[in-house]
Order: structure tokens, then sequence, then C-alpha cells
């Protein structure tokens, strides 16, 4: 019996330093995930399945960085899985994971869902790309397993949200990405970070999502960089066997240290 949904958390955008008292736009990143993860154990931590980080776990690609986002999440004793974004060194992120509960896979099969992790990670760019191996690969996934609900994640933005600056570094070939899944009416969303705020949007008879970041959060609406007030958070997503979804973010009381109001960029 699937009476119950399968829970998943969506966290984002971590930016983890090696050193435990780095910052971003004088936010303690190591202090505000820290936040969040508590803020997560305290609603959820009896009933939630899975975790995934969508990209962006640290700021310099560090051994150390990835080594203590996984120490910091390993007291949830459930799978964590993750993806890449521009700040992450997809080699390092190989090299640390698995470790803990974090782990490498990248089709999680659940119930009757499936959720497929992508790489969207593009070298030396802030902005995304989907190669045409992910692309075959998230296709072979939903050949393989047709009567599966589905869900795909990946870091950056698919359609643009909104911001002249923040819409540049979406996923450049997002119509290829679109024209891939247009075939398969068992992908009931698609999740994403990135954009550091809270973000949905109908596209093609689904409705898709962004998760705050656990750290700094853009401005929604802006042609040029610059960051809210609100404070962070993350996002709770519950997959129904009938194949509908509920989801919502929740955040932490108050940003963690005083962020940097006339931030230029980051
Ligand atoms: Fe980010």
């Amino acid at each position: 019996m699937h009476n119950q949904p399968l829970k998943i958390i969506q966290i984002s955008d971590i930016h983890l330093h090696s050193d435990v008292r780095g910052e971003l736009l004088r936010v303690n990143t190591h202090d505000s995930y820290q936040a969040v993860l508590d803020l997560v154990r305290a609603k959820h931590a009896k009933d939630t399945d899975l975790i995934i980080l969508s990209g962006d776990l640290t700021q310099d690609g560090s051994l150390e960085a990835y080594a203590r986002v996984a120490d910091l999440i390993e007291p949830f004793n459930i799978p964590v899985y993750c993806v890449p974004g521009n700040h992450d060194n997809p080699k390092m992120m190989k090299q640390v994971y698995p470790r803990g509960n974090v782990s490498n896979n990248k089709h999680i099969v659940l119930k009757n869902w499936q959720i497929i992790l992508l790489d969207s990670h593009k070298p030396d760019a802030v902005e995304g790309y989907l190669d045409a191996s992910e692309l075959e690969y998230m296709q072979h996934c939903l050949q393989k397993h047709p009567d599966q609900h589905a869900i795909i994640l990946f870091h950056h933005q698919p359609v643009p949200v909104g911001s002249r600056w923040l819409d540049k570094l979406w996923v450049t070939n997002a119509d290829e990405f679109w024209a891939a899944i247009a075939k398969y009416p068992q992908i009931k969303t698609v999740l994403f970070g990135h954009v550091h705020q809270e973000f949905q949007q109908a596209v093609n008879g689904m409705t898709i999502y962004a998760t705050p970041s656990t750290c700094i959060q853009f401005k929604p609406h802006q042609d040029r960089f610059g960051l809210d007030h609100l404070p962070p958070g993350y996002r709770w997503i519950h997959l129904f066997e009938d194949g509908h979804i509920e989801t919502g973010v929740e955040r932490i009381a108050e940003y963690i240290g005083v962020f940097d109001k006339d931030a230029k960029g980051y």
C-alpha cells in the first residue's frame, strides 16, 4: 500500500567554504546551513524519506567544504542526493561522495515515483547547460520506468524568473530540455535552485518550482543584482500515489548575521 506520500526535502545553494568562518556577503554560510537543518529537524524529523541538495553545495569547491556539507546532514540518517551548481567542482564532489549518507546516485526509484537528477554545470561558466548526454540519460530513465511518475531536478533555472541579470544565467539550452521532455506526460514537475528565491510557474501543464538558498536571498524581479530581506529556507515536497504533488517553503525566523544590503554582486 502506498497511501503515505513520498516525502522529500529540497535544500539549495548552501555555499559552504573550507573555513567554518567563511561568509557570503556577511552571512556565515555554515551557521546559516546549520540553522536551516535545525528547522528541517524540528518540522520533519520523523517523516522525511530523502533529502536532495540542488547545487552550489560549496562556494570554493574544496574537499573540506564538501565533507562538512555531508557531516552536518549525516544525523538525519536518511539518504541525501545532490547535483552540482555553477560554484561546485564536480570532480571534487565525485572524490568526496559517497560520504556519510550523501551519495552520487542520480536516479531514485521509490514507491511509484522516480526522481532523475541532472548535471547543468557548465565548466568555467556561471550559466547552465544540459549536455546531450544528460538529456539522453534522462530519457533512458524515463523509458526504463514508463509507469512511474517522474520529477526532474537540476541546479539552473529552465525558465526566466523575471530578473534580467539572473536570467542570463539560466539553462542556455532550455529549449532542448523542454523539447526532450514534451513526450513524457509522467513528468509531474521540475525542481531547481540557483535563483536563491522561492519561485513557481505553470509550464506545459505542470508547475515547476525553485527553492530559496540556505544563505543569501536574491531579490525577485530586478534588472541588477540585489539581496532580499527574507530569511533562508528550504522546500518540502510530498509526492502522492496518484501523481499529484503538494509542496511549500519554510524559512528560519531571521537571517544569521547581517547581510550586505548594498552588495552589487557575489
Ligand atoms: Fe547559488
